[in-house]
């Protein structure tokens, strides 16, 4: 039996942060040994609320340096860009010739952007079709998505359906694969940890940057005075304790006995948060400056990603022209 394949994907945000880590990249990264996997840099997803193009391609060399200096391996994964291969924009357009309207005006994402009163466009309205091209177009069967992308991916096995059943049998039905992931929220202690709200720490952050943003996190908003017993569960700083002390063996039992002993300053448990994180992203760092070091390897990846990527892509499209009586 051959292994299961995988495809995921990530909007061009440039430099990625712990949430991404947590969220996505770590998983992607063990995801590695168990299935086929290709990986994409979404960036004509990007388009959809963005018409500064000027930025993309810096970002989306961030991405990639990111994910490398993560773990992923362009050995055994397939690491591409989504406008190197054209064959998605073809099969887009096939595919949105069966996509009703209402389902797309029922996706909770685009129905939140009407209700913002953020412009809305065609190619917004288009979102969901164009993710599941990508999906259906190397046929993959498991697609590791944070909960916020389930309502896009329900509507790609929609789509996938009703072309098997217009045509014939071409599309396997994508499943989602949820990793379970701790959940962080961004250092205002409010929002979930994004670029957008400037709220991040970047998994390539310099120690100084760590240790100025831990220092400015909130804490126990009870706790006002050195000695008042604080409350580490309601506490930002000790969440994060939670999640990467732990993996270094910090002792965070004791550090919530402290704090409710009113004997950990606020202070230093900030202190010691900012030398945690910058342990755990030391070798981010590292890797990170070794890779910007050779930066031609770069450009090889995303060529024999591309390469990789448009095999698979034109022979699923040829398929679909097949079964579409179309090849003429
Ligand atoms: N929409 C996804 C996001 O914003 C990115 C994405 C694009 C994607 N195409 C995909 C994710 C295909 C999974 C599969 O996070």
């Amino acid at each position: 039996m051959g292994k299961q394949r995988i495809l995921s994907g990530m909007r061009p945000t440039g430099k990625l942060h712990l949430g991404n880590y947590l969220g996505a990249l770590s998983g992607w990264v063990k995801l590695q040994a168990e299935y086929e996997c290709f990986f994409m840099i979404a960036d004509w997803h990007a388009l959809t609320d963005h018409s500064n193009t000027a930025q993309i391609s810096k970002d989306i060399e961030e991405v990639l340096i990111d994910w490398l200096a993560a773990g992923l391996n362009p050995e055994v994964s397939t690491l591409f860009i989504q406008s190197h291969i054209p064959e998605h924009a073809e099969l887009h357009l096939l595919l949105s010739m069966i996509t009703p309207i209402s389902w797309l005006e029922r996706c909770p994402t685009y129905k939140e952007k009407l209700e913002m009163g953020s412009e809305t466009n065609y190619g917004l309205l288009g979102y969901p079709v164009l993710m599941a091209t990508d999906i259906l177009i190397y046929k993959a069967t498991r697609v590791p998505v944070g909960e916020d992308q389930l309502a896009h991916l329900e509507i790609s096995r929609e789509i996938a359906r009703k072309f098997n059943y217009l045509y014939s049998r071409v599309f396997p039905e994508p499943k989602p694969l949820l990793t379970k992931s701790p959940k962080i929220l961004g250092i205002d202690g409010e929002k979930k940890m994004s670029k957008s709200f400037n709220n991040y720490i970047a998994l390539g952050e310099k120690p100084k940057v760590i240790k100025e943003k831990v220092m400015r996190m909130f804490t126990d908003p009870e706790k006002i005075y050195l000695g008042d017993p604080g409350h580490p569960q309601k506490c930002n700083v000790y969440n994060y304790h939670k999640i990467f002390g732990q993996r270094l063996g910090e002792d965070v039992e004791l550090i919530s006995r402290k704090c409710k002993e009113g004997k950990l300053p606020c202070t230093t448990c900030k202190a010691n948060l900012a030398n945690v994180l910058i342990k755990t992203l030391a070798p981010f760092r590292e890797k990170r400056e070794q890779i910007q070091r050779e930066k031609q390897m770069l450009y090889k990846i995303i060529k024999e990603g591309r390469e990789k990527a448009e095999a698979v892509a034109s022979s699923t499209l040829r398929e679909v022209k097949t079964a579409m009586k179309m090849l003429y």
